[in-house]
């Protein structure tokens, strides 16, 4: 097939690179007027391998501009292994204190990643390595002395840093992934890392522990107030799948110590699930934010490991999610993730609108067609009717329904389009939902393949993938076997300002 004929399913506003593969968004830093994505990046193909950073810089977070690949893939002096550029992070040095950037250097974005060493797809060794640019990311020296962190192992990878102010220091996370832990370590120099502490085999563990991060999240309705949320990419609920969760609790410079009452999980077997969907994975928060951003920002790989690598898209695979901002809501069930998409960067251009709409196993097909991306807004009344939701990307027998039934929301993708390049690909999602004054509100951004979905304001989010032959947003609404409402309905479609 023609490399042009899956351009169809290329996002507008959620990153993807030209052309080969990407993972994990890695060194999320800002600086300087500037957001730098990196990411684990194939220079040489469409599938995983060849491990590199590579680069994006963009001014909303939402319209991005690729940079030549930061970091490269190196032979080692033995002539026989690699060093590949695992996940990471990035800082801004400011002043270069750490004296990596040379003499008179204003500041030093420093880059702190797992160096992996591989022989023909064997790993020898996992350490966490350096490399520093004088010149706002676009240029990159390997530090002469790496690796800086190293415990003799294969399995010691994902270091995410960030600067704790209270101490003046830096500080790691890093995962053993197969001992379901996180250690942190703290630095002056980024330099010589100390371990101060270990947090771990808790939670989620039916997958390994990767891509750590930990940060002081506000709380919406405590003004003031704020607790530590540390993310984990490890398992998701159905069995095989990877996902994330995470853990609200208090960090004072060396202990990540966690609130037993925080939060009380929706179902207890679910956990703290970060994303109900299956595509948000190895998601990091930004470092270094403008002062004027005043909740943390994150990034997340739209993707699943169970098929990342056969996903139908040519020439490149992969792409990130939109910006989210989180934040900590305190309701009944404790403290809660709240996540909201940061698109104020977009416009947005009210398509259609309807005050309410009652069916009654009925279905109503959205006359205007809504080219991708767009926006779709509304607030679901249940009355009697068993499920209620919208159809989206209909095309004859294809459709990805979007529903509410007994107590869930669900995002089924079996009929959406193509989904049998992998047997695990279709699925259903599901996240539980707790009425809002009778009512459930849905905020759904679709951007060609990437369903991003924000239940009652943020409070659960489902993310997917979905391949549709047509990707021109045909809508229609239904209720099954009985009544439902549909209030405030709204249809927008999201451009470039
Ligand atoms: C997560 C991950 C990381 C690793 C990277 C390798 O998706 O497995 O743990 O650093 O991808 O590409």
């Amino acid at each position: 097939a023609p490399a042009t004929s899956t351009e169809k399913y290329r996002p507008a506003f959620h990153f993807t690179p030209q052309k080969n593969w990407i993972n994990d968004p890695n060194g999320l830093v800002y600086y300087d007027g500037e957001y730098h994505l990196f990411y684990q990046y194939n220079p040489q193909g469409n599938r995983w391998g060849h491990m590199s950073w590579g680069h994006a810089v963009s001014k909303d977070l939402l319209h991005w501009n690729e940079l030549p690949v930061a970091l490269n893939e190196f032979a080692n002096p033995d002539g026989k292994s690699v060093t590949m550029i695992f996940s990471g992070s990035a800082v801004i040095d400011y002043g270069n204190t750490s004296k990596l950037c040379p003499t008179g250097t204003k500041d030093c974005m420093v880059a702190i990643y797992t160096s992996h060493v591989d022989e023909k797809g064997k790993a020898l060794a996992q350490h966490q390595s350096l490399a520093y640019s004088a010149d706002k990311g676009r240029t990159w020296q390997q530090y002469a002395k790496n690796p800086v962190l190293e415990l003799n192992t294969n399995e010691f990878r994902d270091p995410n840093v960030f600067w704790y102010e209270p101490q003046k220091k830096w500080v790691m996370a890093a995962v053993k992934p197969d001992e379901y832990s996180v250690l942190f370590f703290e630095s002056k120099d980024l330099k010589s890392w100390k371990q101060m502490s270990r947090f771990g085999k808790q939670g989620d563990q039916s997958k390994i522990w990767e891509c750590p991060s930990l940060i002081q999240v506000p709380i919406l309705n405590e003004p003031g107030k704020s607790r530590w949320v540390l993310f984990i990419s490890s398992g998701h609920r159905q069995k095989g799948y990877v996902g994330m969760q995470y853990f609200v609790g208090d960090f004072d410079g060396t202990n990540f110590k966690l609130d037993q009452e925080n939060p009380k999980p929706a179902s207890p077997e679910w956990g703290n699930v970060v994303d109900y969907g299956k595509d948000y994975y190895a998601a990091i928060p930004y470092n270094n934010l403008p002062a004027s951003q005043k909740r943390p920002v994150m990034i997340g790989w739209v993707n699943n490991w169970e098929y990342a690598n056969d996903l139908p898209t040519e020439p490149f695979k992969g792409a990130m999610s939109l910006p989210r901002e989180v934040a900590l809501k305190r309701t009944d069930e404790g403290l809660v993730l709240i996540q909201q998409p940061k698109i104020s960067g977009l416009r947005k251009q009210v398509r259609y609108q309807q005050k309410s709409l009652t069916l009654n196993t009925t279905s109503q097909v959205i006359p205007q067609t809504v080219a991708s991306p767009f926006e779709l807004e509304v607030t679901l009344v249940p009355g009697q009717a068993e499920s209620q939701g919208i159809r989206l990307y209909k095309n004859g027998s294809e459709e990805t329904i979007l529903s509410y039934q007994a107590g869930k929301i669900q995002l089924d993708r079996r009929t959406s389009g193509n989904v049998t390049f992998h047997q695990r690909f279709p699925s259903i999602e599901e996240a539980p939902v707790t009425l809002q004054n009778g009512a459930i509100k849905l905020r759904l951004i679709a951007d060609a393949s990437v369903l991003e979905v924000y239940v009652n304001d943020g409070k659960a989010v489902l993310t997917d993938l979905v391949f549709p032959e047509k990707t021109t947003g045909q809508l229609e609404l239904f209720t099954k076997g009985g009544t439902g409402e549909f209030k405030d309905l709204k249809i927008s479609s999201l451009t470039a300002k």
